[in-house]
């Protein structure tokens, strides 16, 4: 039974929907194509075509489309990346190129479009089905995890996973030499990542933008808790954070205690590659066929999320114009058990 945030979004369709189009869009995430497969497979069962839309929406703008059999899409449930590819496009956020991409979409007869993406790839779907006749249904994939209306985004499992691996490490060589590693994780404007995977790994001190207190934390480690211990730190940092990245914050602290060993260790793209979670497996599966069901049940606008486990409807304006609270109750935790 799937539950609305808000009531249906549907308009009376003037066409029966026969053929869609799928596409990713914005940053990849590990997932990505195990959401392709499940959107293939399921319209083809339901005896709708489907085209694959490459590059995102500059892809979109360009026609660069393929069509999707069954067996297109075999042998990529397991794999990271995005087959279709990605792109974030500058010509779409204009008129013209929207109004391209829309002529383009017609041209090949497509009736509704499912986009794999975040909070800037919903955004550019709501504005193009506001100018034009074409319904879009999201599934929300990025690994920040950061749309509201859903716990999971589709790659933030894979990309937590990866993260605990490497600090994990990292810690082996900070405990050796009795360094204090300042660990960057993605996240421009989320800090879950830092701060589920701070969790995870027993990180000394927590850096994310929702909340600035963690700063005299970090003083109070600095001054008490690295000598008292005598011993190594992990300091996870959102690259988001409001005093800046891990190699700024480190700059800092040096000057201010040059007698501490302080390293930097920006973990980039590689929290974005990787074989996906069976859990970022099945989810993406799941939400693969809800999007489809939600274009044939007429749904637009909308994206497919996941709240305790079961498929829910988020319109695309609250998904991309609300945060998705993070659990602040974990900063507590991670400071009760810093002793
Ligand atoms: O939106 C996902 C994300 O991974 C952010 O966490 C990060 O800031 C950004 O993408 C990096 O994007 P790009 O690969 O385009 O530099």
């Amino acid at each position: 039974m799937i539950q609305n945030e808000n009531q249906k979004e549907t308009s009376p369709r003037r066409k029966k929907l026969q053929k869609i189009g799928v596409f990713t869009s914005g940053g990849d995430a590990p997932g990505m194509n195990a959401a392709i497969r499940a959107v293939t497979r399921a319209a083809i069962a339901n005896k709708l075509k489907v085209v694959g839309i490459r590059r995102g929406y500059q892809g979109m703008i360009e026609g660069d489309f393929i069509p999707l059999k069954s067996n297109d899409v075999s042998g990529i449930l397991q794999t990271g990346g995005t087959m279709l590819k990605t792109a974030r496009s500058a010509e779409f956020r204009t008129p013209e190129g929207r109004e391209k991409a829309y002529q383009q979409l017609k041209k090949a007869e497509i009736d509704a479009v499912v986009v794999i993406g975040g909070d800037g790839s919903f955004t550019g779907a709501l504005v193009l089905s506001q100018e034009y006749d074409i319904s879009f249904v999201g599934i929300p994939g990025t690994i920040d995890n950061d749309l509201y209306g859903t716990d999971y985004t589709i790659g933030y499992d894979t990309a937590l996973n990866t993260v605990v691996e490497a600090v994990d490490k990292i810690k082996d060589t900070a405990r050796s030499h009795g360094r204090i590693f300042f660990v960057e994780v993605m996240g421009r404007e989320a800090g879950l990542l830092a701060l589920t995977s701070g969790i995870a790994c027993g990180a000394e001190v927590i850096l994310i933008p929702e909340s600035n207190e963690q700063h005299s934390e970090l003083q109070k480690f600095l001054k008490k808790g690295y000598r008292k211990k005598e011993t190594s730190g992990i300091i996870m940092v959102a690259e988001g954070d409001e005093a800046g990245g891990a190699i700024k914050i480190a700059e800092q602290v040096r000057r201010e205690h040059p007698d501490l060993d302080v390293r930097v260790s920006i973990l980039g793209h590689i929290q974005r590659g990787g074989s996906p979670t069976a859990k970022d497996r099945v989810n993406a599966t799941k939400m693969g066929v809800a999007a489809v069901e939600a274009l044939l049940d007429d749904q637009q606008s909308i994206m497919i999320g996941l709240n305790n486990e079961k498929i829910v409807h988020v319109p695309f304006n609250k998904a991309v114009k609300m945060n998705h609270a993070i659990d602040i109750n974990l900063l507590e935790i991670q400071k009760l058990l810093n002793i």
